[in-house]
């Protein structure tokens, strides 16, 4: 039995003996926030081992702090401990987790440290927390436990192993400092306002098992600071720890923290959760595959009457699973028929992106694209468990009517697999792809009196609020306009409001006394005017989870893009991570805009700087990802020939470069109005 107060006390000694001895550089990559923890307490961006000691002092002596630096010691000694462990997370992997930590699909963050007694615990624990949502970091002897216990573990399974020793928790509490400063506005150095904004917002918690040192009871003891709970499951006494039996760890802990969930669980033999959708099913794993080239497939959600409709009916048309060749590819329709009093034809396509996700909830069936272009997975394992193809239809009623409840009252799914059949429904399927596309083709903010609102982002920034718009799609790259409205017909009250486009002050700018009144009061007065089409004056404010930066090079009188996914360095002298990193937390930046990269394609882009001719850089892999579209809506602008002249990294990466360039190319912003 280990005592706390005894062992944060002789750690606390252990800890400053390794801040005495530190020595070295000490920096991580890709990241704007260097050593985050210390940085966010004291403002000091912590470079080695004379710069740890300064911040060390400047924090009080903070253990959250030292034990940051003597990490980053020791992994600056003996390299990243590679293998299956992340160590520490880049920026832009927590920019990519920013959306489903507001959208519902993730409702907390777990560490779990320590060595647990008996094999079965830890498996089980990890399962209760993907089931309900939870995001977890493991770190130590529970890592290899879980493995030998075949539990897949990564990012994508929301099991995250930070690395092989509990010292290696300290990588939860770097995310927890910079969730603050991306997401929360929070200045580096402010320690009040991070502690205040992490007790408040970061839904939080850690599970200890026995056996850790006295450094890291100290260590994990201050996390405590931070408003996390600690809990543990045996071994401890003493201090502030909640001891739990183990098997209701995650229950109490979520309780601690006020998250409510309610699982449903779905009758077929595999796991369903949110936790599931980012894995994925390789092909020696597959045991039969549909659609991605390798035979037709597609979707279709379509409302029907009523009486055409009965509530939870799953029909196969075709061979199942039995009848199918372990590695063969077999064609697919999946067919969902839904009706409901409140459901409009208009919502068709958004629930039916919804398949993407349910499919890929399931534990053991993989899908990915969309339409006639669908390719979906079914798993060896999954199989092997008694999965048939009639329960990818049961899944998808299920989850339709536990998400949509008040818009759908009956939900049938019709899994075609014989193939003159789904070559047949192939034929109107397309037809209805093309009526829909011709609908929303035709949508313009002209022709809307309401634009909508998102606010999601303010469990993370508080004062940040979306304005979407038809041809300005959220930040995010998740939510369109439609979705906005859908969502706002789906929950009046919801984070998804109406916002009257009366009162025009500016119209290249896209401003309007009507945005302006609602951005000033969802924004708590942060924020007095908008301008929805600018980078350079009054633009929308950043929350942190945008997909691309725009922002203006002076120099050459041309605004850059600069993706997510992008790791090198942009003319603007900065990387992504380094630009997203000044700005965000719900601040709004002239010269900067946080964007989707779907905007790109929009007749708004750049409208008040004078429009897609000011686009002078954006990185190659980007511009090849847009590459048909983007050409098609240059071309139909009459500027086909710009698509060229727009640089990548492959033309230039400094402005002195790109400025030859463009010259050289004779770019059309050389020529236009002065931006500033
Ligand atoms: Fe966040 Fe804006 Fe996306 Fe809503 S639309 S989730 S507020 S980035
Ligand atoms: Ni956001």
């Amino acid at each position: 039995m280990i005592d706390i107060p005894g062992a944060v006390e002789a750690g606390s000694t252990a800890l400053e003996a390794a801040m005495a001895a530190l020595a070295g550089p000490l920096a991580y990559e890709e990241t704007a926030y260097h050593l985050p923890i210390s940085f966010a307490v004291t403002g000091e961006a912590v470079s080695d081992a004379d710069s740890a000691r300064a911040a060390w002092s400047a924090s009080a002596r903070n253990p959250l702090v030292a034990w940051e630096c003597v990490v980053a010691g020791r992994t600056a000694a003996t390299g990243p401990a590679g293998g299956a462990f992340t160590g520490f997370i880049p920026d832009a992997e927590i920019r990519k987790l920013g959306y489903s930590l507001v959208d519902g699909s993730i409702l907390g963050l777990c560490l779990i440290v320590g060595t647990p007694r008996h094999r079965e615990t830890a498996p089980a624990l990890c399962r209760e927390l993907q089931e309900k949502y939870m995001l977890t970091f493991l770190a130590g002897p529970v890592v290899p436990m879980l493995q030998e216990a075949n539990v897949r573990v990564g990012l994508e399974y929301r099991l995250v192993p930070l690395g092989p020793a509990p010292s290696h928790g300290v990588h939860f509490a770097d995310i927890l400092a910079r969730v603050a400063m991306m997401f929360g506005g929070v200045a580096p150095g402010d320690a009040a306002r991070l502690l205040a904004y992490a007790a408040e917002r970061a839904k939080a918690m850690v599970i200890v098992f026995p056996d850790l040192t006295d450094e890291e009871v100290a260590c994990v003891d201050a996390l405590r600071m931070l408003g996390v709970p600690v809990l543990h499951t045996g071994g401890y006494s003493g201090g502030e720890w909640v001891a739990t039996g183990g098997q209701d760890a995650v229950r109490t802990g979520m309780d601690l923290l006020g998250i409510r969930v309610t699982v449903t669980a779905i009758p077929i033999p595999m796991g369903c959760s949110p936790a599931f959708e980012g894995k994925s099913i390789r092909k020696e794993e597959m045991y039969v595959e549909f659609g991605g080239n390798r035979s037709p497939a597609f979707e279709l959600l379509r409302m029907r009457d009523p009486g055409e409709v009965e509530d939870g009916r799953v029909n196969v048309i075709g061979p199942e699973v039995e009848d199918l060749r372990e590695g063969s590819a077999v064609p697919l329709a999946i067919l969902v028929d839904v009706a409901g009093k409140n459901f409009r034809k208009d919502y068709e396509p958004v629930l039916e992106r919804r398949i993407h996700n349910f499919v890929n909830y399931g534990e053991g069936s993989w899908h990915t694209a969309q339409r006639d272009l669908i390719w979906v997975r079914l798993s060896k394992e999954a199989v092997r468990n008694g999965i048939r193809i009639e329960h990818l239809g049961k899944l998808l009623a299920a989850k339709f009517r536990m998400d949509f409840p008040d818009l759908l009252d009956a939900v049938q799914v019709t899994l075609v697999t014989d193939g003159a059949e789904v070559e047949r429904l192939k034929q109107e399927a397309e037809a209805v792809y093309e009526e829909r596309d011709a609908r929303v083709r035709g949508m313009r903010d002209d022709d809307v009196d309401v634009f909508y609102s998102c606010t999601l982002c303010q469990t993370f920034a508080p004062d940040h609020v979306c304005v979407i718009t038809p041809e300005r799609p959220a930040l995010c790259g998740a939510i369109s306009w439609l979705d906005g409205r859908i969502a706002h017909e789906i929950s009046p009250a919801g984070a998804n409001q109406p916002v009257l486009k009366e009162g025009l002050l500016d119209r290249d700018g896209g401003e309007f006394e009507g945005v302006n009144r609602f951005v000033r009061k969802a924004s708590h007065g942060a924020v007095e005017r908008v301008r929805l089409y600018s980078v350079v004056e009054y633009p929308m404010t950043c929350c942190g989870c945008f997909e691309a930066i725009a922002l203006v090079l002076p120099e050459v009188n041309g605004i850059m893009v600069v993706n997510r996914e992008y790791k090198g360095e942009t003319p603007s002298g900065m990387t992504f991570s380094t630009l997203a990193g000044t700005i965000g937390g719900g601040a709004q930046t002239p010269g900067f805009a946080g964007i989707s990269k779907g905007y790109l394609l929009s007749d708004r882009f750049l409208q008040a700087e004078g429009g897609i001719e000011r686009l002078v850089w954006i990185p190659a892999a980007l511009k090849e990802e847009l590459g048909p579209r983007l050409r098609a809506k240059l071309e139909e602008k009459g500027l086909a020939d710009l698509f060229a002249k727009i640089a990548t990294e492959e033309e230039a990466t400094t402005i002195e470069e790109l400025m030859v360039y463009l010259e050289q190319v004779n770019h059309p912003a050389l020529g236009m109005k002065e931006l500033f």
